[in-house]
């Protein structure tokens, strides 16, 4: 603990802002906020999508020179011009937005921008990698790290971009949601790292929609909503419940997303996918699976436990070495992902950027999946539009306007518009791989709705997730995977999260 930072030792806060406001096209993203981070503190910041805890924090990196208010590092004003001007200032960010470079290798990545030379000025490849090797290695990672950094699932790519910031020696970081695609084991090495880095003196922003984590690891926490911030307190003296009500601001909704469910399998229902014994001659091992007409099955394990390549085997992404795949009873080889799609499966992978077109209107990501199925002559743009703006209503996307450029949107609000598109024309399957990933607690109540609303029609669908939580708020049945095997399978009766942990 910090105390004596906190209360006043002369010194001047770390960071300090001071009514900060900032606009995008005339429209106000933050209003009059301050902040402060001291050294040696962890100070969690909170709050729904677009609430705007991204665009204050790309004020701090340098992202954003156009702001109004003052920011203060050790008591002296800075207004940084650029990203550089910040991490000169020495302050490093792991962006919301996975921001490696896919064609480098893991040491590139972890020493981009600060490459150690050899003594004639040249890139010492050897200490690089050398280097890099050690560094993951304290975030618990075996990576070689001559591998290309595209070529790794996305939560090793977040871990891999983490360990560059981490130990770039900066005094001030910043981590955007960092844990949304870690597992609970890879979680706590994290957390274990941060720690270290606290007792060194340095001071942590960590922003997160996982309550329990921000609540478990911050010793401050501040409440941003609609971008003003409402409250900021010591993370012991608040309760989950306090941070959702000023995070909504009104008395606490009263539903925790799960902790424990009743399942309700029905082997009544219709099996309309089904997977055989599949193997895909890596990870996944004699793997069985049935998917329902009106049922959602989940599928829980942690990072690397084959939900992936589940997903994708499913999906005709990767060819089968062993077992089949039958649909309608009927055995099927998918040969590609439009033969896939072509007999009506729908995937929604957990990586958006794989699906989304930032720089294209909202209402073109949502009408892309009926321009697979219609000619795109027929639909007329007014008519793509009048679709996207009712599902942009249904899905409370903000702000609700279909022409803003889907890169505009806030995390969160980007991930709406992903499974949107799926709304206008009903899928016999739908894969939804990590599908409230990032999403604060608002948000993944409209998904969880429109995920049920889509079963009640029928629609068979399967949920994988390495979030607890999201599994048991949404699933009908769990199958648990382990290693890439199918470990434990739950269809009857109450669960708890500690069953799942349990199983996997
Ligand atoms: N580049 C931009 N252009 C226009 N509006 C933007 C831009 N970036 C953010 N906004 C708007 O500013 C507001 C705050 O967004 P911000 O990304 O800071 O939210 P956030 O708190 O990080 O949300 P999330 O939890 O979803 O990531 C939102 O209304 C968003 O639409
Ligand atoms: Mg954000």
């Amino acid at each position: 603990m910090n105390i004596q930072l906190m209360s006043g030792d002369g010194l001047p806060p770390l960071l300090k802002l001071s009514n900060v406001s900032k606009s995008f096209g005339g429209i106000a993203a933050l209003k009059d906020v301050d902040f402060e981070l001291h050294t040696g503190e962890i100070h969690g910041l909170v709050g729904e999508n677009g609430a705007g805890k991204s665009t204050t924090m790309k004020i701090i990196a340098g992202v954003y020179a156009d702001y109004e208010g003052e920011m203060r590092i050790d008591g002296a004003p800075m207004h940084f011009r650029s990203a550089r001007d910040s991490l000169a200032a020495g302050i490093g960010m792991v962006h919301q937005e996975l921001s490696t470079v896919p064609d480098l290798t893991v040491a590139e990545n972890v020493f981009l921008g600060h490459q150690p030379l050899t003594r004639f000025g040249t890139v010492d490849w050897p200490r690089i990698n050398r280097e890099a090797a050690r560094l993951i290695a304290s975030l618990g990672l075996d990576i070689d790290p001559t591998t290309r950094m595209g070529a790794l699932p996305v939560g090793l790519q977040q871990l891999v971009e983490l360990s560059r910031v981490l130990f770039s020696g900066a005094r001030i970081i910043i981590l955007d949601e960092p844990t949304s695609a870690l597992s609970p084991p890879e979680v706590k090495r994290l957390f274990e790292v941060l720690r270290k880095i606290r007792a060194e003196g340095r001071g942590i922003i960590f922003i997160s929609h996982f309550l329990d984590d921000v609540l478990e690891i911050s010793d401050t926490v501040t409440i941003f909503r609609n971008g003003r911030k409402v409250a900021t307190e010591r993370a012991a003296a608040l309760t989950k419940d306090a941070v959702i009500s000023h995070m909504i601001g009104r008395g606490s909704i009263g539903m925790h997303m799960g902790e424990s469910t009743t399942l309700a399998g029905d082997e009544a229902k219709p099996v309309v996918l089904e997977a055989r014994s599949i193997s895909d001659g890596k990870l996944l091992r004699d793997v069985s699976l049935r998917l329902r007409a009106g049922e959602i099955t989940g599928v829980y394990g942690f990072m690397g436990c084959g939900q992936i390549e589940l997903a994708r085997a499913l999906f005709g992404k990767i060819r089968l070495k062993r077992g089949q795949l039958a649909l309608d009873g009927a055995t099927r080889s998918f040969k590609s992902t439009a033969a896939a799609r072509g007999q009506g499966i729908a995937f929604v992978p957990e990586n958006r950027r794989m699906m989304l077109f930032r720089t294209e209107p909202v209402f073109k990501n949502i009408s892309i999946a009926i321009l697979d199925r219609i000619h795109r002559l027929w639909l007329k743009p007014r008519a793509e539009n009048k679709i996207a703006a009712t599902r942009a209503t249904d899905l409370q996307i903000r702000p609700p306007n279909p022409n803003m450029l889907l890169g505009s949107l806030s995390g969160g609000n980007q991930q709406k518009v992903g499974l949107a598109k799926w709304l206008t024309h009903l899928p016999k399957v739908l894969i939804l791989s990590e599908p409230t990933r990032g999403m604060d607690v608002g948000a993944k109540e409209d998904v969880i709705r429109i995920v049920k609303a889509l079963r009640d029609r029928g629609v068979a669908i399967l949920v994988l997730s390495t979030e607890p939580e999201t599994i048991l708020t949404l699933a009908d049945r769990v199958s648990v995977l382990r290693k890439g095997i199918v470990a434990k399978e739950f269809s009857h009766g109450t669960i708890h999260k500690a069953d799942l942990l349990a199983a996997a």
